[in-house]
């Protein structure tokens, strides 16, 4: 696991920009995994603004998305289909019929899983998939306790990602209980992952995650057996890692070919 620590948000999004920008010129058909919350964002301004004015192409690019509620109506603005669609894929040239989310609004939601996972498959699997953290660890949607080798399923959300994903709605009643999320499993088989967490809120699940021992009650430390993890911080989110001071020599000192 590779962790950069970097001054703020907006550096963070563009270095992981930087990671599928290098992805995409180099494999104009990359799978890419979508994440949603408020992490990701500085990455797909930073994507939008290189198409904009760098003629960074997306054309045949494929998405997937990580996760979805569950019982939204297709089309609501908070659906994680439509915010994905709005904060990145409309704004460059990825081609509607290229981006997929698992269906919270199947009458067979197992039925539906299972045809999620068979989709990455086809598209020849994820090669880049980004991620955040929730303040418990969990990545996705899959909550402390989910099973390290899951896959995608529906999953009832803790209270406390309710609360905190309540401040996208008008209040915390209209969030939903019930979600489907690709599995830890299934983010593991991705290539690279690529984790961002910025802000102070972040710090503890930075650490756990980063250091802490490998357990379902923290879904993030799934990672640590990973071959290719990049989790890019800023400053706050960094707070608490007691190796910090290894990271930073570690990336401070990296062979320049090595990329991220
Ligand atoms: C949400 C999403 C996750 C996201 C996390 C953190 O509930 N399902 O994919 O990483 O919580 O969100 P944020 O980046 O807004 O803090």
């Amino acid at each position: 696991m590779e962790v950069i620590i970097l001054p703020s948000s907006k550096e963070v999004g563009a270095l992981a920009a930087d990671a599928i920008e290098a992805l995409v010129r180099n494999k104009s058909n990359a799978v890419i995994g979508l994440a949603t919350g408020s992490s990701p964002l500085p990455i797909y301004d930073e994507l939008a603004r290189r198409h904009d004015e760098e003629g960074l192409n997306f054309t045949q690019v494929r998405g997937f998305a990580l996760d979805e509620y569950v019982g939204l109506p297709v089309g609501h603005y908070e659906s994680y289909r439509e915010v994905i669609r709005r904060e990145f894929t409309n704004r460059v040239d990825v081609a509607p019929e290229n981006v997929h989310g698992p269906d919270g609004a199947s009458e067979n939601i197992t039925a539906a899983c299972q045809q999620y996972e068979d989709a990455i498959v086809a598209a020849g699997g994820i090669d880049l998939q980004i991620l955040g953290v929730g303040t418990n660890g969990h990545i996705g949607f899959n909550e402390p306790g989910s099973s390290l080798a899951s896959r995608t399923r529906i999953k009832t959300l803790a209270e406390q990602t309710r609360q905190d994903n309540a401040r996208f709605f008008d209040n915390i009643d209209q969030v939903p209980h019930h979600v489907v999320t690709q599995g830890l499993g299934t983010i593991m088989d991705a290539r690279h992952l690529v984790l961002v967490a910025t802000g102070a809120g972040k710090a503890d699940a930075v650490r756990d995650f980063v250091e802490g021992p490998v357990s379902a009650s923290c879904p993030g430390s799934i990672l640590q057996f990973h071959p290719r993890v990049t989790v890019i911080v800023d400053e706050a989110a960094a707070a608490k890692l007691a190796g910090a001071a290894t990271y930073r020599h570690a990336y401070d000192n990296k062979p320049v070919w090595q990329g991220l």
